[in-house]
């Protein structure tokens, strides 16, 4: 891959333009507070998504629509402080998104037994979501060719590496933390179920009402249209608007309308072995 593009820091590829190898030393460091909440996950993988769930958990004038935040000033990104906030002196519970592996987070991640939400999707949706993106993001390499993006994104040469490593590490660690692990697919079949878990994973109670304007807000018809949930206003005017949408389809199993028999017979080659034995088994089979 073109360097302008993506380099490579402690087994990890990142963007030149966003994150520095300093800066990524630095986060080992980052303040933590028991109270903080980490949403965390690989590409395209369902993170708005949460990110707008959470935003809508936490904040009253998010739901009732009296405040006009974006959900990145919510539930802002850790790696890239697109609209440098003060992270220091936000206040508690302050809640964070982040790309990073498990051995790249903030140390006191562990030690403090800090609340993670781990959000996983499959991998063939992954893909394909992840194929169409680096065609709207004017700081990602185009590649329009669906076979070569494949075969990047099976050799891990893609922003935040391979698929299954981001998994499996997490996974693998999750011992370490404290951890909650979703699907995206899960969240399409019962949102209302997962708003749910992840209210009583990080103790908070909602009204009923409160809940049904979580799972109302939080739908794809209503987040595509909302502004602070779409990521139409990016800063620094990311998006290519015109060459499709964040919010694109939404759905599970799209990877079927894209892949064909040998791409896929090529894509569970190198991965099916590896994933056997991670536990999100129905998500695979959709
Ligand atoms: S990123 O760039 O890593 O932050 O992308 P991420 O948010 O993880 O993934 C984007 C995909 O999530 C879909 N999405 C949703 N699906 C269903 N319901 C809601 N509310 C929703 N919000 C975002 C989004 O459409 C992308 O998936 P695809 O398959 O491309 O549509």
């Amino acid at each position: 891959p073109s360097e302008k593009y993506l380099y490579k820091y402690k087994g990890m590829y990142f963007h030149p333009e966003y994150v520095t190898p300093e800066l990524i030393d630095s986060l080992e460091e980052f303040e933590i507070r028991v109270s903080d909440v980490f949403l965390i996950t690989y590409p395209k993988s369902g993170t708005v998504w949460t990110q707008n769930i959470l935003s809508l958990i936490f904040h009253e004038g998010h739901r009732d629509e009296t405040e006009d935040i974006h959900v990145i000033d919510r539930v802002p990104w850790l790696e890239y402080n697109l609209n440098k906030l003060d992270y220091a002196n936000r206040p508690s519970p302050r809640l964070f998104t982040t790309h990073l592996p498990y051995y790249l987070v903030p140390r006191g991640l562990k030690n403090k037994r800090v609340k993670v939400i781990y959000v996983a999707r499959n991998p063939k949706d992954v893909l394909v979501s992840y194929f169409h993106f680096s065609k709207i993001v004017i700081t990602l390499e185009e590649i329009p060719d669906f076979n070569i993006f494949m075969e990047r994104f099976l050799a891990g040469k893609v922003h935040s590496s391979s698929w299954l490593d981001h998994v499996r590490g997490w996974y693998d660690h999750r011992d370490e933390f404290s951890i909650l692990f979703l699907t995206y697919e899960e969240m399409i079949k019962d949102l209302r179920g997962v708003v749910l878990r992840i209210c009583d994973f990080l103790g908070k109670e909602l009204s009923e009402d409160d809940l049904d304007t979580v799972v109302k807000k939080a739908t794809f018809e209503n987040m595509k249209e909302d502004p602070r949930a779409n990521y139409e206003t990016m800063p620094g005017g990311l998006l290519e608007k015109d060459k499709g949408h964040f919010l694109r389809k939404g759905t599970v199993g799209d990877w079927k309308n894209t892949m064909t028999v040998a791409q896929n017979e090529r894509f569970e080659e190198v991965f099916k072995e590896k994933m056997k034995d991670l536990p999100f088994n129905y998500v695979w089979n959709n």
